[in-house]
């Protein structure tokens, strides 16, 4: 279906693919109406990107005859999807931070329209970690990234940094559009999640040995807190149950930071009732028992035995609740072979209505990456996604759990 584009063409050499861009775009029948910065226009010119786009080329914030003709905002309150492309690191700084002074980082505050981002820069700009803050910022306020792929660039250095080809950068956009293009900004939350109450569990457990050491595992807790995220979008109240992580929780979620298994089963049942319950947490299976109370020493006895003690298996007693279960009780499965297989085993196991499965053997590069390929598993059989951003995942499945939340409805 024919859509309304803004394309945002921010400084860098790749700017020469955004005409590419500008092109294909239009031959599949949507509008693009372009915005250049000031340093896009060091790499190529408005005319060129005029004449592609067959609409007049904005650059400027403050133009009385532009702003006579179409409120500069407009441009990003009347498009279907924004794309950032190539996305430079200073733009993606102002937009995570939020600054509006130029017309690109105006717009992209402007507007609760989807924005995807193609990233383009040196390598070490993309590993630095302000840059990494800055792609975490932008994810949870509910953006999307394609690339940046892997190679060559134009800078003589090799690694992670080129932007996505066009293709792909099309192929990203076109499955956003699918999924509607607008964020709910809060206090205008009227998704399909408005009025219910979403748990969440999220990132690891930590089980201690003594005062100092414990036992823990690699979850980033960015799937949990992707879906904390996608489930605020979609208009829900949000608790979190979060294990130790390094992220930022989604702002307005109500967060409950827990260190142990035990801890989080507690926490859950404050959180109760809901009438969404995802167990997204990477739970460690046991505990220490009579964890010292004091630093244990080396000593002529030769290293500790450690004598573990199963947890409490979270996911299946909510979902065995006989009063108060909550409407949806999903759960994932972390496996690292027979992913499908293990993920049969654990919807009967664990009693829960559906089993998000996924591969997090090392090769897959799941635990603590930024995307992920999950297959969905009910009795209803078995739905194998595609690989995409974790942001992405999350706004799919609560978009899959409220449909199968309003079927429920007497
Ligand atoms: N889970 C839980 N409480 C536990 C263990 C797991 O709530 N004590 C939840 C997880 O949050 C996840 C699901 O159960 O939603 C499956 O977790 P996973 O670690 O894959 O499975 P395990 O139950 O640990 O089984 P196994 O060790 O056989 O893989």
């Amino acid at each position: 279906m024919a859509q309304n584009i803004l394309l945002i063409i921010s400084g860098g050499i790749a700017a020469y693919k955004a005409l590419d861009l500008i092109r294909r775009l239009r031959e599949r029948g949507h509008d693009v109406r372009v915005v250049m910065t000031p340093a896009a226009g060091e790499f190529i010119t408005p005319l060129s990107a005029a004449a592609l786009s067959g609409h007049e080329v904005h650059g400027a914030l403050f133009s009385l005859t532009e702003e006579a003709a179409m409120g500069h905002i407009e441009l990003s309150r009347s498009a279907d999807l924004i794309i950032v492309a190539p996305a430079s690191a200073d733009l993606m700084a102002k937009a995570a931070q939020g600054l509006a002074n130029d017309l690109a980082s105006t717009l992209l505050i402007a507007t609760d329209t989807r924005v995807l981002y193609a990233p383009a820069m040196n390598v070490r700009m993309w590993l630095h970690p302000a840059t990494r803050r800055n792609v975490a910022q932008l994810r949870t306020d509910g953006a999307n990234f394609v690339g940046p792929d892997d190679g060559a660039m134009a800078c003589g250095e090799f690694g992670p940094g080129r932007m996505a080809e066009v293709p792909a950068i099309i192929a990203a956009a076109e499955a956003m559009l699918q999924q509607g293009s607008k964020i709910a900004l809060p206090g205008s939350a009227a998704g399909p999640l408005k009025d219910r109450h979403v748990v969440i569990t999220s990132g690891p457990t930590f089980e201690p040995i003594d005062p100092v050491r414990y036992i823990a595992n690699r979850s980033s807790g960015r799937q949990g807190h992707a879906l904390a995220a996608a489930a605020q979008a979609a208009g829900a109240r949000v608790t979190l149950i979060s294990g130790p992580t390094a992220l930022t929780p989604p702002q307005g979620v109500h967060v409950l930071a827990v260190e142990t298994a035990r801890d989080m089963l507690a926490a859950c049942h404050i959180a109760l009732p809901a009438d969404i319950f995802i167990a997204a947490a990477a739970v460690a299976d046991w505990h220490v028992a009579h964890a010292g109370g004091h630093k244990l020493k080396k000593g002529a006895d030769g290293p500790p035995q450690l004598k573990l003690v199963e947890n409490p298996d979270i996911l299946a007693s909510i979902a065995a609740m006989d009063e108060g279960r909550p409407g949806l009780v999903i759960g994932f499965a972390a496996e690292t072979e027979q992913v499908i297989a293990h993920g049969k085993a654990k919807l009967q196991r664990k009693g829960c209505d559906m089993i998000i499965a996924n591969d997090v053997s090392p090769a897959s590069g799941v635990m603590g990456g930024e995307s992920n390929s999950v297959h969905v598993i009910s009795t209803e059989g078995v739905d194998s996604w595609p690989r995409l951003d974790k942001s992405e995942v999350a706004r799919r499945l609560m978009a899959l759990f409220a449909a199968k939340l309003r079927d429920q409805r007497p």
